[in-house]
């Protein structure tokens, strides 16, 4: 016991160590400090030293001091972004040798004192308030550096020079809002940099000077331009923009916020058409004015991709399909035209060489490419969110695209019609969009043939009937967030590898599903009202059979819904026995059962002789009803002895030891005729003197008793007829025996009493031997004895 308590102990300090390390070792990687928007004035003094990550931006510090920070030697990450700090000296993080982040953006800062760092990696000191570039001597060694934020008022070529010789990835500068006099457009020629982002003045025209076209930028954003003032078409802004050319390694360009007229955008692109840039991008546009009908020259280009986002106009009366053919007929392979208002498109007057289409977030009807040939290179179209009704009017728009490997119709209200015409997509599509829509189970009579990834999810499917041709490439269906009500059969998707078929109505999901979809890699079919009664049983050990990874979500989204005393236990605890499940075997258990009990009683009653048991009780309840029913005047006849014995002189031996002992020891006196003997009569006299004085007549049968004593008694019977009234006070000691065929003929009322087994039965066994004792103490009746006590005394 000592031994198994005491390795117990050991087991689980050896746990515990492990698990510490466990904790100090994910400590050690990273230790995250977040006390972002908590309303702090200064730096908490609280800090873990072991921190590594540390946000306190949004709060009003206005000061950071080297106390502050100064035992955090293992800090690597500084957030302190959105405060109110003013000055800055560089030489409070000397400490901090392991910060390579520091983020200083959106504070109030107008001048900072340097000193050397040179493992910061990402220093942001972007929105605020320098008035010259905040570039210390210092700065050109930090060789790690990937990332600066500056902001500035007033740019001088010379503030660079200190990191001309670093390359850096991407520089954001932000200009302040009275940048604009006494303007170098020279200032930032030194800048070394693989992306550039300038921030203009939100609030001012766009009438800068400035030369952007930094040498090393292979990337560059613009944001603030606002030109709706100028007559000239935004002359500036042209200048700055034809100046790109000179950077023959420019390839992207991305313009934000960008408030202007219909016209100058049109320059806008146009002029961008004739650059190296290859992918252009522009966002947040507000236009205003009209537009003056011109040619676009598509001519001599490289770009690649345009993608335009967020439009808004308040203007409405201006040619829109003039703009919906300068897009259409856009040379280039990708276009994305997404959240504009956009109400229609054309289709490109000759082959054109889109190959990727994002059209989302406008309001695009039915009528979309519609009898459009000349898409035949498309391969994916981007159709999400528009305001498409009918599915087999974009069937019949896929007719012609003959390379369309994707659609993505989702987010719009469709509907199919079966009895609307044939349905022939295009053969080449491969994947299809068409979730949160209003499609019934009528879609899976038109599908693309080869379609590998199918998304339903969010419709109205109730059931999902076969489809009209089987899906044999179907590798993906998602059809969540239905009504179905059951799984589907893998008949006519015998490809299926993944299905998504979650937040449905199915209750009793089929066994069989793993037998059908042999293919399956993962199922997703959490959050349905799972009714938990035995048909669910063989499911859910279905699911034990497969590898874990192949039931997504499980256990925690799989629950019962009902029955009710079961609502909201996981599936995985669910447990209904085998046997309260299978008729069969429920008979079966029941049948073993009853045999099993059949033997044991019997084994029972040969080992350990159960039936003479049970004629000793049988006797003994028989004997207590006899006695409570026992007439009084019988008990106030004068008699002298409770019991007299009859037996034969072979047998004396034992009822001189055993039988005369036992019940003398309890008061019960005996009449034995050869003690109480009265000389001068004939012993079948002296019998029946013994009998007639005596309560009960004990008979000790065995073989010898028959053959010696029994014929006196049965001509007693005879003679005095007391058959009936004697018949109770009988008691029978089978002491040894009897054969039935040993019984004289002539013994009438022997035979009958053996065949009525009354008698008692002397066990060998001595552990019997108690019972049998009471037995008969019981049958010669205790109450006699104090009747015959006060007869005595009469
Ligand atoms: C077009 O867009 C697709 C999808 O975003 C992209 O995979 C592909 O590289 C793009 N092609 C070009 C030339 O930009
Ligand atoms: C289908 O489009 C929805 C958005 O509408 C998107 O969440 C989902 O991931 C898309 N499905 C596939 C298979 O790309």
């Amino acid at each position: 016991m000592m031994k198994t308590n005491s390795s117990i102990f050991h087991f689980a300090i050896i746990f515990m160590l492990i698990f510490e390390i466990r904790i100090q070792l994910s400590n050690e990687s990273e230790f995250l400090v977040n006390r972002s928007k908590a309303g702090l004035f200064h730096v908490p003094k609280d800090l873990s030293l072991k921190t590594t990550i540390l946000d306190i931006s949004q709060n009003y510090i206005s000061e950071l001091q080297t106390s502050d920070i100064l035992s955090l030697s293992k800090l690597r990450i500084l957030i302190v972004s959105h405060n109110r700090i003013q000055f800055l000296d560089i030489s409070v993080f000397k400490f901090n040798q392991e910060l390579e982040y520091l983020d200083l953006s959106h504070n109030e800062l107008g001048k900072i004192s340097c000193h050397p760092t040179v493992n910061l990696k990402h220093l942001d000191l972007s929105f605020n308030a320098f008035d010259d570039l905040p570039i210390c001597k210092e700065f050109g060694n930090m060789s790690q550096l990937e990332f600066l934020g500056l902001s500035a008022t007033h740019l001088q070529k010379s503030s660079v020079l200190p990191i001309a010789s670093l390359h850096i990835r991407k520089v954001l500068l932000v200009l302040g809002d009275t940048y604009g006099e006494k303007e170098d457009p020279k200032s930032l020629q030194n800048l070394n940099t693989e992306s550039l982002h300038i921030v203009f003045p939100r609030t001012k025209e766009f009438s800068f000077t400035l030369d952007v076209s930094v040498s090393t930028a292979i990337s560059l954003e613009l944001s603030n331009i606002k030109c709706i003032l100028d007559d000239n078409g935004c002359s500036y802004f042209q200048n700055v923009l034809s100046k790109l050319q000179k950077n023959s390694r420019l390839s992207n360009l991305t313009l934000n916020n960008i408030e202007t007229t219909w016209s100058f955008f049109i320059t806008i692109l146009q002029m961008v058409w004739h650059t190296n840039i290859e992918y252009f991008s522009i966002s947040n546009i507000k236009l205003q004015g009209y537009l003056n009908l011109r040619y676009f020259d598509y001519s001599d280009t490289s770009l690649k991709a345009l993608s335009i986002h967020h439009v808004v106009s308040d203007v409405f009366s201006l040619s829109q399909s003039y703009i919906y053919k300068i897009i259409s007929n856009m040379n280039i392979q990708n276009v994305t035209v997404s959240g504009t208002h956009m109400v229609h498109m054309v289709c490109p007057s000759q082959l054109s060489p889109f190959l990727y289409l994002d059209f989302s977030n406008n309001l695009l009807t039915d009528l979309v490419f519609k009898n459009c040939g000349t898409l035949a290179k498309l391969e994916t179209l981007n159709l999400q969110m528009n305001q498409l009704k009918n599915l087999a009017s974009i069937v019949n728009m896929t007719k012609e695209m003959k390379s369309l490997q994707q659609l993505d119709i989702s987010q719009n209200s469709l509907k199919y019609d079966e009895n609307e015409g044939n349905c022939a997509w295009t053969r080449s599509l491969l994947s299809l969009n068409m979730s949160s829509n209003i499609l019934t189970d009528s879609v899976f009579r038109c599908l693309p043939p080869k379609v590998k990834v199918l998304d339903l999810h969010n419709n109205r499917i109730r059931n999902i009937p076969k489809p009209i041709m089987k899906l044999e490439a179907l590798q993906e269906l998602n059809v969540a967030s239905n009504s179905l009500a059951h799984l589907p059969d893998c008949g006519t998707f015998s490809s299926l590898s993944i299905l998504i078929i979650d937040s449905n109505s199915i209750s009793d999901p089929s066994a069989d599903f793993f037998q059908s979809c042999q293919k399956i890699r993962s199922i997703r079919a959490g959050n349905n009202p799972f009714q938990c009664t035995c048909e669910l049983r063989e499911f859910v050990q279905s699911l034990g059979q497969v590898s874990s990874e192949v039931i997504e979500g499980w256990p925690d989204s799989y629950q019962c819904d009902s029955p009710e005393n079961y609502k909201g236990t996981p599936l995985k605890d669910f447990h209904v026995s085998q046997l309260s499940c299978n008729t069969t075997l429920l008979l079966v258990t029941i049948g073993v059962t009853v045999l099993g009990l059949t033997v044991i009683v019997t084994a029972l009653c040969i080992y350990f002789d159960l039936p003479w048991y049970l004629r000793m009780m049988y006797q003994w309840t028989q004997t207590r009803r006899r006695a409570r029913n026992a007439p009084l005047e019988e008990l106030q006849r004068t008699l002298q002895f409770h019991a007299f014995i009859s037996y034969s002189g072979h047998d004396s031996a034992w009822v001189k030891s055993e039988l005369l002992p036992n019940l003398e020891k309890e008061d019960i006196r005996i009449c034995l005729h050869e003690r109480n003997f009265v000389p001068g009569k004939s012993i079948v006299e002296n019998i029946i003197n013994c009998i007639e004085k005596s309560y009960k007549s004990i008979f000790v049968l065995s073989p010898n008793f028959i053959q010696s004593e029994w014929c006196h008694y049965e001509l007693y019977f005879a003679h005095h007829n007391l058959f009936h009234e004697a018949f109770d006070n009988l008691i029978l000691i089978l002491l040894e025996p009897i054969p039935q065929y040993s019984i004289p003929s002539s013994y009438h009322k022997l035979k009958n009493l053996m065949a009525q087994r009354t008698y008692l039965e002397w066990p060998k066994e001595k552990s019997k031997h108690g019972l049998f004792w009471a037995n008969l103490r019981a049958s010669i009746n205790i109450k006699l004895m104090e009747q015959a006590k006060k007869i005595d005394h009469t």
